[in-house]
């Protein structure tokens, strides 16, 4: 049997990380973990505490509450992956909604909070054969992983298809505001002092702007296969 590895993705928001990482798990045998929706669900838990919201972030109550919150994923036969619980209640669909993405940068910012959550994430993936998907996966959680992907693509094409998702689920929403709230998550993401996104060293950069589903997870799944024939 192949030697199990660890596969880190990491990139700017909506590059279509999470589907790749999604069907390449699918199609290992591995155990998916979608790292996004941990830090959207502590940021979830601390609004509707009130403790994060237009005009209000209450750092201090957020470090308070933290212990409180219990993560988990549990795999969905319907859909075919680990959907998150935030302290027993399912919230994967809510997580998405864009108040959530308008506050998580600044949540995933707290040092204390990426500590709580990248323990976590280091205790998931230590049997490996697992895919994981976020911004610091192959320079902080898993620096040894094996195999380090660094996806890509122009901020107009990632607004498009995270702006072409959230009408499919009836949202309310601009392609403008879609489009700004990319940007500065991009800009949050990449400048915060705590493990902020970068490409680690030895990731292989992946630009899908210009390729199908199909074609993105055929290039995927041809890197992985060689690389587990290295190992
Ligand atoms: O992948 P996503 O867009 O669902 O992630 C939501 C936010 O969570 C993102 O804007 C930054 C943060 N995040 C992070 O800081 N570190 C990770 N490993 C994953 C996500």
């Amino acid at each position: 049997m192949d030697k199990k590895i660890t596969i880190a993705i990491d990139g700017f928001s909506s590059t279509g990380k999470s589907t790749v990482a999604r069907r390449l798990a699918k199609e290992l045998g591995y155990v998916y973990v979608d790292t996004g929706a941990m830090y959207r669900a502590v940021t979830l838990y601390m609004m509707r505490k009130v403790f994060v919201s237009e005009g209000n972030f209450d750092e201090e109550a957020i470090l308070r509450h933290l212990p409180f919150i219990n993560l988990k994923f549990v795999f969905s036969e319907e859909k075919g992956y680990g959907e998150i619980y935030l302290n027993n209640e399912n919230v994967e669909d809510e997580i998405r909604y864009m108040e959530v993405s308008k506050h998580v940068s600044r949540v995933s910012a707290i040092p204390k909070v990426r500590k709580m959550l990248v323990k976590q994430q280091q205790e998931m993936g230590k049997e490996k054969g697992i895919v994981m998907d976020g911004r610091d996966i192959g320079t902080v959680v898993f620096p040894d992983a094996e195999l380090k992907i660094f996806m890509t693509a122009s901020t107009e094409q990632r607004a498009k298809r995270r702006y072409d998702e959230l009408m499919d689920r009836g949202d309310d929403i601009t392609y403008e505001e879609v489009l700004k709230n990319v940007k500065e998550r991009d800009f949050m993401d990449s400048t915060r002092e705590d493990s902020p996104l970068r490409k680690a060293d030895d990731a292989v950069e992946f630009d899908n702007s210009e390729m199908n589903l199909e074609e993105q997870f055929e290039k995927v799944l041809k890197i992985v296969k060689d690389k587990i024939k290295e190992v």
